[in-house]
């Protein structure tokens, strides 16, 4: 009895912690090129609002980086073509910003 109790135990709080690795970082911060300057993202904001992984997270949020297919597989569009068809399509839909400056921040 005892051992089944504890085995359940650790089996919930493994899912806790592969629940709390799950979310990603609150921001990620890339770092661009040139003169157009970094972009910050605010990760948690973004998924809070939209709590849909997948919307962005198209392939599935184990999959890694961005830049893991975008880039290395040529069925994937460029990796800039990818962020900005993501990142600006969705800000046009909403009313948010669409301007260079707007994420391309320094
Ligand atoms: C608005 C788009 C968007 C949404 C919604 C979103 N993410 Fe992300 N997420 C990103 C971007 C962009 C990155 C940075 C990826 C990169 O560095 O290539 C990222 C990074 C991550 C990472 C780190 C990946 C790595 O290997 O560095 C994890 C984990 C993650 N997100 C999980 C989630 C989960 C879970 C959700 C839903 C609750 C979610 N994300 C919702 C865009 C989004
Ligand atoms: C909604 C946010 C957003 C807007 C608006 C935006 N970009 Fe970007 N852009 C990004 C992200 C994210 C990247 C990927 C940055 C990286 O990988 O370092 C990027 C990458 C780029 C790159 C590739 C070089 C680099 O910094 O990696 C260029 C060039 C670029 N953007 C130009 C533009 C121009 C010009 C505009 C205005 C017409 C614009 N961007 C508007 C988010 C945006
Ligand atoms: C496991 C590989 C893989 C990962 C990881 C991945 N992508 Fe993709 N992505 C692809 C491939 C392949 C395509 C082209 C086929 C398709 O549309 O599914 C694509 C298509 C896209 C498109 C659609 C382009 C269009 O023409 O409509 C966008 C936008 C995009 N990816 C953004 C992202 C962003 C942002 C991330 C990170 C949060 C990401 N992808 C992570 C492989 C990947
Ligand atoms: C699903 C829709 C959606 C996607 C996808 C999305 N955003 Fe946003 N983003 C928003 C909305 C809506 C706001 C405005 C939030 C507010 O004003 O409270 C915003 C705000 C921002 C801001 C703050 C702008 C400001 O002037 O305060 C930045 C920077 C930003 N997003 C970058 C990005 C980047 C980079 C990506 C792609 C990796 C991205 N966003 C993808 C909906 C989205």
């Amino acid at each position: 009895m005892q051992r089944i109790v504890l085995a359940a135990l650790s089996v919930f709080v493994f899912a806790m912690a592969a629940q709390a690795a799950d979310v990603g970082p609150s921001v990620v911060v890339f770092p661009g090129k040139g003169k157009l300057g970094s972009v910050s993202f605010d990760h948690r904001a973004h998924y809070e609002q939209d709590s849909e992984c997948v919307l962005c997270h198209h392939t599935g949020v184990n999959e890694g980086k961005c830049a893991d297919c975008h880039g290395p597989d040529p069925a994937a569009p460029h990796i800039q073509d990818a962020f900005h068809l993501l990142c600006i399509g969705c800000h046009k839909h909403k009313g948010a910003t669409a301007e260079c400056e707007g994420c391309h921040v320094n």
